[in-house]
């Protein structure tokens, strides 16, 4: 079983994990949000210098708890898309340089490859194909998964990713940066069928929606229609009733889509990851649903789902077992495409 020592700077977070296999030898997260939450969102320039006064910490924290030396690992992964250039670069050339200093093998990792392995994190992971809903703050796909590196996208957000609308939608209710968490403990006590929201389709060319495709800029616009009315009626907002139907329209729609999409594709198992994974009532719809259409499912572990190296590490794992390593010169491309992943083992840098 190989062990890795795998990094991950592609936005905000800072982190660096030991793992062999699917087990976490050591994890540990530098979490930059409170200094991008000032802005209300992520500044680029702010998260590569924290990453890489964060970095060297984290990786001697790492390698300390988990008791492996470097010398003693059998390669060293790094997220190398997508995500923001110069934060990218800075676990990109940490682990290049580290790898050529203990003489190990290096693998660029796409960090969405990273978050699909982090249900690998929790008790009976999936085996065989699987529909896997990925919702970030970046992405919102339906992907269907045939094995490592065997990736077919079928559903994609045509606006805001599902986590950017969350951040968005909280900050027009004046809540903090990151939305998602905010919105989540704001909606506890609320009605979530208090308000009617629209559940965004996207139209084909030749007539009809597509099914398995997200539009989140309606649902936005019926936000901030919904606020200008009643703060121009003089009436206080109901937070938690507002944050609570927002909440249930997103999670609907999501699981909604999804199962058509399994059920379609003659899947049997419907997987969830990404930040928003993390939101406890997708989490609970999901069961619930997927449960009643004789589905499937799997949640990757709530302490899994933002933004993590371990998640980078297991996929590390996975590559590493399948042959693969990646050149010694491989760049950053904060643009590739989950389907492309294969390209960071090709022989002659892609990039
Ligand atoms: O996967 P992630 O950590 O970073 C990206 O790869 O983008 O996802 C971050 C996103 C943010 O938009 C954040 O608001 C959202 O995940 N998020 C949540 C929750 N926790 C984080 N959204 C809804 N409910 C949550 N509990
Ligand atoms: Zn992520």
């Amino acid at each position: 079983m190989p062990t890795v020592l795998a990094l991950e700077t592609s936005c905000d977070e800072s982190a660096a994990a030991i793992v062999t296999d699917r087990r976490v030898l050591s994890s540990a997260v530098a979490s930059q949000i409170e200094e991008h939450a000032r802005w209300g969102g992520v500044v680029p320039e702010i998260a590569s210098r924290r990453h890489v006064e964060a970095l060297p910490g984290l990786v001697a924290r790492v390698v300390a708890e988990s008791g492996v030396d470097l010398a003693a690992v059998d390669a060293i992964a790094a997220s190398v898309a997508p995500g923001l250039v110069g934060a990218l670069l800075v676990g990109s050339v940490t682990g290049r340089t580290l790898a050529r200093l203990h003489g190990k093998p290096f693998l660029g990792i796409h960090h969405l490859e990273g978050h699909l392995a982090s249900v690998r994190l929790g008790e009976d992971p999936p085996e065989g194909p699987t529909l896997v809903l990925l919702v970030s703050g970046g992405h919102t796909e339906l992907v269907r998964v045939d094995g490592p590196g065997r990736y077919r996208r079928l559903g994609r957000s045509h606006d805001d990713a599902a986590g950017e609308c969350f951040d968005k939608v909280a900050r027009l209710l004046g809540l903090p940066y990151p939305g998602g968490p905010a919105i989540e403990a704001a909606a506890r006590p609320g009605d979530p069928h208090r308000f009617r929201l629209p559940k965004g389709r996207v139209s084909r060319p030749g007539g009809g929606f597509h099914p398995y495709d997200f539009s989140f800029s309606g649902l936005k616009t019926a936000m901030l229609r919904q606020v200008e009315a009643l703060t121009t009626a003089g009436i206080p907002l109901p937070l938690a009733d507002l944050a609570a139907s927002f909440e249930q329209v997103v999670a609907e729609v999501l699981v909604e889509r999804s199962c058509r999409c399994a059920l379609d594709e003659g899947l049997d198992t419907l997987v969830l990851v990404g930040g928003v994974a993390a939101n406890r009532r997708l989490r609970a719809l999901l069961a619930e649903r997927a449960g009643a259409v004789g589905l499937g499912w799997r949640v990757a572990p709530l302490a899994w789902c933002t933004d993590n190296a371990a998640m980078v590490g297991v996929a590390a794992c996975e590559r590493l077992r399948g042959g693969c390593s990646s050149p010694i010169s491989l760049g950053v491309a904060p643009r590739l495409a989950l389907a492309e992943a294969d390209r960071l083992y090709e022989t002659q840098p892609c990039f």
